[in-house]
């Protein structure tokens, strides 16, 4: 008997009683590698020491104090650090919550620059299909995930959804990434002007696709060509790396790889690693300028942003990746990772395709590797290769409707940055072991 709206309410949850390091456990003393780290959020594993010790140093000195009367030194700091190592033009971070708010927070930049600037008759959002930006009306209006999406249509705000950048998926055969990238670039460039540029007022994407398509990379040189459009354009150009940033990619924001630095970045799970609820919004210079020379203000703010313990969390997190060098772990792990996902799936018959970047990787199952064909959605696979990951001790973030949010399964693996080669063995093989039952039930 529970009294929680759970996310299924007829599941039988096991109760999760502690954790250390890669492993979480639960009540009845079972230890599970947790491999993706809930949504791609437990960066450094569990109970780690120096987080903990901050958040208690946090909590003895100030817990808490409302942002319209004061600002603390812990925000501030963790502020200073983000701006620091931000990609070229970001000049202030605001923080919130989580990954919606951040989307929301977002949201309300772009169009409040706009009026501030004099073009306020800027305001549609083009985004793309399959993605996924958030629960909350304004960031679920912004993804592009039809599932989550149906029956809330009626409460969204009109957004604009071109195609993604999904090889495995969308790439012709026999066309190059160049050419490929610059199809599915010109999409966005087709859609601006269908809408009117002098009305378009952001273009939002995850750099590298999460939750709703399984760790899907921008192909060849997309990311420069989207910049350079919504530069013609003058459309601001927001990265939601609430998923894949912070670290998870082998750089501490995964659009450095790419070449390219964005209006806005929203980032959140990476960023205070699960040890408190953080997220927040990087604002480039001009747009943090048009606020200062104009109202003075941005109009929004809930009663958490900037919440202390969150940001001494979150700054503990991101000295103890600095400190101990773990983008180098990131780096090397993932490439062991894309190694021994290709040698225990490279030729599985119901393994289409394995992708992704640094410590965020995804394996795509298909019922026909010739034809791509995807398992009857009825059969529920992703649900079943979870289930039986678990019951193998190993936690990952297998999803349903990977191609158009009815159709597709794929498997989502986000190991800690801490993690060690002998650990993303035990994920491979723990891995293979459950899709193989799955695949037989
Ligand atoms: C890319 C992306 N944006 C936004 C969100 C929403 O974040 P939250 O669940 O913290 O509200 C998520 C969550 O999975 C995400 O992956």
């Amino acid at each position: 008997m529970t009294h929680i709206l759970h996310r299924q309410i007829n599941a039988a949850l096991s109760v999760a009683s502690g954790g250390k390091g890669i492993e979480l456990f639960d009540s009845n003393g079972r230890a599970y590698i947790d491999a993706s780290g809930g949504a791609a959020v437990s960066c450094l594993g569990h109970g780690h020491p120096d987080v903990i010790a901050a958040m208690h140093r946090q909590a003895d000195t100030l817990a808490y104090a409302h942002t319209s009367f004061f600002t603390s030194d812990v925000a501030e700091a963790l502020a200073d650090r983000l701006v620091a190592d931000a990609p070229a033009g970001i000049s202030h971070a605001y923080f919130v919550s989580g990954g919606s708010e951040a989307v929301e927070a977002a949201l309300k930049m772009a169009r409040q620059y706009f009026v501030e600037i004099g073009q306020p008759q800027r305001r549609n959002i083009i985004a793309r299909k399959q993605s996924y930006h958030g629960n909350t009306l304004g960031a679920l209006a912004t993804g592009g995930n039809e599932w989550r999406r149906a029956q809330f249509r009626p409460l969204l705000i009109e957004t604009h959804h071109i195609d993604p950048c999904f090889a495995y998926r969308f790439q012709e055969a026999g066309e190059s990434d160049e050419d490929y990238a610059a199809r599915a670039a010109q999409a966005l460039e087709d859609r601006i002007i269908e809408l009117g540029p002098e009305t378009v007022m952001a273009f939002v994407a995850e750099t590298v696709v999460g939750a709703t398509a399984g760790a899907v990379p921008p192909v060849a040189d997309y990311l420069r060509r989207i910049r350079d459009i919504c530069d013609r354009y003058g459309v601001l150009l927001l990265l939601d790396e609430v998923m894949c940033g912070m670290g998870r990619t082998g750089t501490l924001h995964a659009c450095e790889q790419d070449g390219v630095a964005p209006d806005l970045m929203t980032i959140a799970k990476g960023l205070g690693g699960g040890y408190q609820p953080i997220g927040a919004v990087l604002l480039s210079q001009k747009i943090f300028d048009a606020f200062a020379n104009g109202s003075g203000l941005f109009q929004h703010g809930h009663t958490y942003i900037c919440h202390p313990m969150a940001c001494a969390a979150a700054l503990a997190v991101q000295d103890v990746i600095a400190r101990d060098r773990l983008l180098d772990n990131v780096k090397a792990m993932g490439a062991h990772l894309a190694r021994r996902l290709g040698e225990r799936f490279g030729n599985h018959p119901h393994v289409g395709d394995i992708r992704g970047r640094g410590l965020f990787m995804g394996v795509e199952l298909v019922e026909d590797r010739s034809t791509k064909q995807p398992f009857d959605p009825k059969r529920k696979l992703h649900a079943r290769i979870k289930k039986a990951a678990m019951a193998n001790g190993l936690l990952v973030y297998p999803m349903g409707g990977t191609i158009d949010g009815a159709s597709g399964d794929h498997v989502l693996l986000a190991p800690p940055f801490i993690c060690d080669e002998a650990a993303i063995d035990a994920t491979v093989e723990r891995l293979g072991d459950a899709i193989g039952e799955a695949l037989r039930g």
